[in-house]
């Protein structure tokens, strides 16, 4: 069976809430792109006024959340709270959070629990930085990854989960790990789902790579057979930009 397609905008800590709409409107427009799901994930005080946007080929999700279901978290917002504004997704591990918040490695199966529970579909992110890319050591990292982070998950959850394959030292640096690098890790991503949670999961989870993604590299990337999309940054801020990202994913899923 064909996985359908995800591009997801991570617009990060950008964009005004005045000048949500008018963004996000341009890229609602220019949908439905076939086999392709488009996700835009604003900050958070976007999140209300985008929902009415949200349809079939556009989906709205948050950039994070608190693993608890309420109660004394200043500043924090749960998995519940999305859930019930109306959010079909919301990342989780991103790495810009992994490596300011001290706390955060710990939480992210907690986070992924509490997202999966609620009917929130988490966007989980692994990803080795360039030390270890450059001791060979990122197989090997992002395995230990996925161990700690969903090895304790439930089958009949885990289904949910799209996984974001994003090195960190192709986040924002506009050096994008190359098709082959890309796929190599997809690959083993998912042979490492196969092993734990079985050849059906292995085979129909979705895997996106995401990491100085832009219109020029992304079709190359796209034709990979272990990738399924992006998770795009700093692209995504820009209409016509993000929209020939989405429509060379469209093209490689009718190769
Ligand atoms: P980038 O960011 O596309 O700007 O590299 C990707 C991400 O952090 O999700």
């Amino acid at each position: 069976m064909e996985r359908s397609r995800i591009v997801a905008a991570n617009w990060k800590m950008n964009v005004l809430p005045s000048e949500a709409m008018s963004l996000a409107g341009q890229v609602a427009q220019a949908l439905p792109i076939k086999n392709v799901e488009v996700i835009i994930c604003p900050p958070f005080t976007h999140l209300f006024s985008l929902m009415s946007l949200q349809s079939e080929s556009l989906k709205i999700g948050a950039q994070n959340c608190n693993e608890n279901p309420f109660g004394a978290h200043t500043g924090d917002i749960s998995a519940q709270m999305l859930k019930d504004l109306g959010c079909s997704y919301v990342i989780i591990g991103h790495s810009e959070r992994r490596a300011r918040q001290s706390t955060e490695n710990a939480r992210i199966s907690a986070k992924i629990r509490a997202a999966l529970q609620t009917g929130l579909k988490p966007i989980y992110c692994c990803g080795e930085g360039l030390p270890i890319r450059e001791k060979e050591a990122h197989i090997e990292f992002v395995k230990d990854q996925l161990e700690t982070d969903l090895s304790t998950l439930q089958t009949g959850h885990i289904e949910e989960i799209v996984i974001a394959y994003e090195p960190v030292w192709a986040i924002g640096t506009g050096k994008n790990a190359s098709p082959e690098q890309a796929q190599e890790m997809h690959a083993s991503i998912r042979k490492w789902l196969s092993d734990r949670f079985g050849s059906v999961l292995g085979t129909q989870t979705r895997i996106l790579y995401g990491g100085s993604v832009k219109a020029v590299n992304a079709l190359a990337l796209a034709k990979q057979n272990d990738i399924d999309g992006f998770l795009v940054g700093g692209a995504s801020l820009n209409v016509d930009e993000f929209i020939k990202i989405v429509h060379s994913v469209s093209e490689s899923a009718n190769d």
